[in-house]
């Protein structure tokens, strides 16, 4: 009689899965009445046998799960766009151009739209969140949703328009589920934004949140510790002076005075620093 066991690990072989699906627990021993020759040999039971409410040790081995991939990009310079082409892009509109197709992280095949980001392609003040959302990924532009509308009030607040500063993302597709992106996939797409960065060549950068301070700035301390306080990052040949501060979906869950009062705070700090000669 052929070894169960063995038959499993022949079927992962023959998937390419071997070792990236986990083995059954050995059924231990067999038992006994299965080594008691030939079918007809064997007794039959009188009574259907009631059936078990829970796997047990030696139960069938379960169904088999599609293993993890990890994902591969497509190469080619439209799907992956090499850093040469990055660091060559003249305008944002060039850089756009070259980077729009990209498909070299995983939120690259989910993504309705890229959002590359918008606004004064000289601006002084520069706003940096963490991924489109849905609203987002729909209309192809950062901020646009509930907290894109709190984002433009909070421009409004310092005496200045939506148009007169640059809104940007750490990464420019929509991650599922609205979720954090992964470290590799900000990495993935860090290129892309800090050559937005030395084009536009902001005199102040304000992050919206852990992420961008975490993934832009390699802060990772807890926002609510950082914020408000100056932090700086090196991009290109200069160094930019980055005010951290809480992202508008935080202000909204937390429409408290003393959190509205720090990012007004922070925000006056921001312009207050492009104002001061
Ligand atoms: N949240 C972000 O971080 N960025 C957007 O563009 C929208 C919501």
């Amino acid at each position: 009689m052929s070894d169960p066991r063995q038959a499993w690990r022949d079927t992962l072989k023959d998937l390419g899965v071997m070792g990236l699906v986990p083995e059954p627990a050995d059924p231990g021993p067999r038992p006994a009445v299965l080594d008691q020759g030939p079918p007809a040999a064997r007794a039959r039971p009188t009574a259907p046998r009631p059936l078990p409410t829970a796997p047990t040790q030696a139960s069938p081995a379960p169904p088999l799960q599609p293993a993890p991939r990890e994902y591969a990009p497509p190469t080619g310079p439209e799907a992956c766009p090499e850093p040469e082409a990055v660091a060559t892009a003249a305008t944002l509109v060039e850089l756009e151009s070259r980077i729009q197709g990209c498909l070299a992280c995983p939120l690259g095949p989910g993504r309705l739209r890229f959002v590359f980001g918008e606004g004064d392609p000289a601006a002084r003040l520069m706003f940096i969140g963490e991924g489109p959302g849905r609203d987002e990924d729909l209309q192809g532009r950062p901020f646009v949703g509930k907290a894109g509308e709190l984002l433009d009030r909070m421009i409004g607040a310092i005496g200045l328009a939506r148009e007169q500063v640059y809104i940007a993302n750490i990464v420019k597709c929509r991650p599922p589920d609205n979720r954090v992106p992964t470290g590799p996939e900000a990495a993935a797409c860090l290129g892309y934004l800090r050559r937005q960065i030395e084009l536009i060549r902001p005199g102040v950068i304000v992050t919206l949140g852990a992420t961008p301070l975490r993934e832009l700035v390699g802060e990772s301390a807890g926002i609510t510790k950082i914020r408000g306080q100056w932090r700086r990052v090196r991009v290109g040949d200069r160094d930019i002076p980055v005010m951290p501060t809480f992202h508008p979906a935080y202000v909204l869950r937390q429409y408290t005075p003393e959190v509205r009062k720090s990012v007004w705070e922070d925000l006056k700090a921001a312009k207050a620093w492009l104002e001061r000669d």
